[in-house]
């Protein structure tokens, strides 16, 4: 782990990245540490919604289909995003919510792959994820579906596999897959890899192409900051999009759509991967929250997140020593995606403490508490902040209050 002698004002004051948390409006005594699920409200948003609201839709009405270009815009908003991942123009495309997307490059992936009606993936991958193969599975019965554990080789899990498909970044501990290893793994054994970058998009120096990725999906409101239920990206490989036939085929992913023919027909690229209508005011939002991007070096924002979530760790060990938290996440640098996850068996009111005092983090169960770290709007004062908090609500017992003690609900 990188350990800095430095201040935490001092390190703001070197942070060549901190001036862009001038565009996010963040409350006033807030330490967000919760970006990892749903990213902060960039400023320029909801100027950038109102005017989509107002004038294109209010004023144009249909004619903005044309005149806005909300025809590209799952296309212009994917080429905001394939820098991200380390791909080229022309081959992401948005929209839907991930776990849609994800159907649609499984089904994809599959039937490349005919006869290996195996999907391998981990038990402990996101659970949409799990119920998305397994709704396949509905449709297909012959789908095998086999579990590999990261503690063991994945090639003999992998023998006459169709699919690999894992998450990057483990939601609850932060940890990183080797997605080269693993990639060149489900090649070897014939199959292809399908990735959630849910947890790695936007604050991991990613390069899928390079890495052996054939296909790729994720969130847009996490560390991409696009709001609310934001739509997704999907990612193909430009070898394997040609022969893609992905199973959601609707109007809009036609060649020509306004030909309305009734023989389907895909788009020649990632276009195909459209459904039906864009969710043109989420894209919007999403559109604009990546112009913050504009110029700024993903490489930088990984040194930053490293930086802050290795920080954290250290703070949170030398403050709070004793206190029942063990550290979930790895300690490794290189092996940590943007959050850190401690395990407390009290761990949801010990967060309900902490949101009380202005610290939003998150719960997984059973016991995880989970903090995220963005590094385009988070400082290192509030770094050190939060540990000294969390190291007073321990040390105190405050947490144990009946108001902390609730059912438990989202976060
Ligand atoms: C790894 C991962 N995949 C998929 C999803 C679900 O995405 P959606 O709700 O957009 O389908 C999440 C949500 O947090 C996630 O963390």
């Amino acid at each position: 782990m990188t350990h800095s002698l430095l201040t935490a004002d001092e390190l703001d004051a070197n942070d060549a990245l901190a001036s862009l948390r001038d565009q996010f409006s963040l409350p006033e005594g807030v330490i967000y540490l919760d970006g990892n699920s749903l990213g902060a409200l960039p400023r320029g948003v909801e100027r950038r919604v109102e005017r989509v609201i107002r004038q294109q839709w209010g004023e144009r009405l249909i004619r903005s289909w044309n005149e806005s270009d909300w025809y590209d815009l799952p296309l212009r908003v994917g080429n905001r995003i394939a820098p991200l991942l380390g791909v080229g123009a022309g081959e992401v495309v948005v929209g839907d919510s991930t776990s849609v997307s994800l159907f649609r490059v499984l089904a994809s992936a599959l039937q490349l792959r005919p006869g290996r009606n195996v999907v391998v993936t981990e038990r402990n991958n996101f659970p949409t994820d799990l119920y998305i193969v397994e709704g396949l599975k509905q449709l297909l019965p012959d789908l095998e579906i086999r579990y590999w554990d990261e503690s063991t080789d994945p090639s003999s899990v992998l023998q006459g596999a169709g699919v690999l498909m894992l998450t990057h970044v483990d939601y609850r501990t932060g940890r990183i897959r080797d997605m080269r290893t693993l990639s060149a793994a489900a090649h070897a054994a014939g199959a292809l890899a399908v990735w959630d970058l849910s947890h790695s998009t936007g604050v991991l120096d990613l390069t899928i192409a390079d890495d052996g990725a054939d296909f790729a999906i994720g969130c847009g409101y996490k560390y991409l900051n696009g709001g609310p239920g934001a739509p997704s990206y999907t990612w193909v490989s430009p070898a394997l999009v040609g022969a893609s036939q992905q199973p959601l085929a609707g109007w809009l992913g036609h060649a020509r759509p306004f030909a309305f023919t009734p023989d389907y027909e895909p788009a020649p690229g990632i276009r195909r991967f459209i459904t039906g209508t864009q969710q043109v005011l989420s894209l919007a939002s999403l559109d604009e929250a990546l112009t913050i991007w504009e110029g700024v070096s993903i490489a930088a924002v990984r040194r930053k997140s490293t930086a802050q979530t290795a920080r954290f760790i250290e703070r949170v060990e030398a403050a709070c020593a004793g206190q029942g938290l063990t550290l979930a996440s790895p300690r490794e640098d290189q092996l940590r995606g943007g959050q850190v996850s401690f395990t407390h068996e009290n761990g949801y009111p010990i967060m309900q403490a902490l949101i009380s005092r202005g610290v939003i983090g998150d719960f997984r169960a059973p016991n995880i508490l989970r903090f995220g770290f963005s590094p385009l709007y988070v400082r290192f004062v509030e770094i050190d902040r939060a540990a000294e908090i969390l190291a007073e609500i321990l040390t105190t017992g405050v947490w144990r209050r009946p108001e902390f003690a609730q059912a438990q609900t989202v976060t």
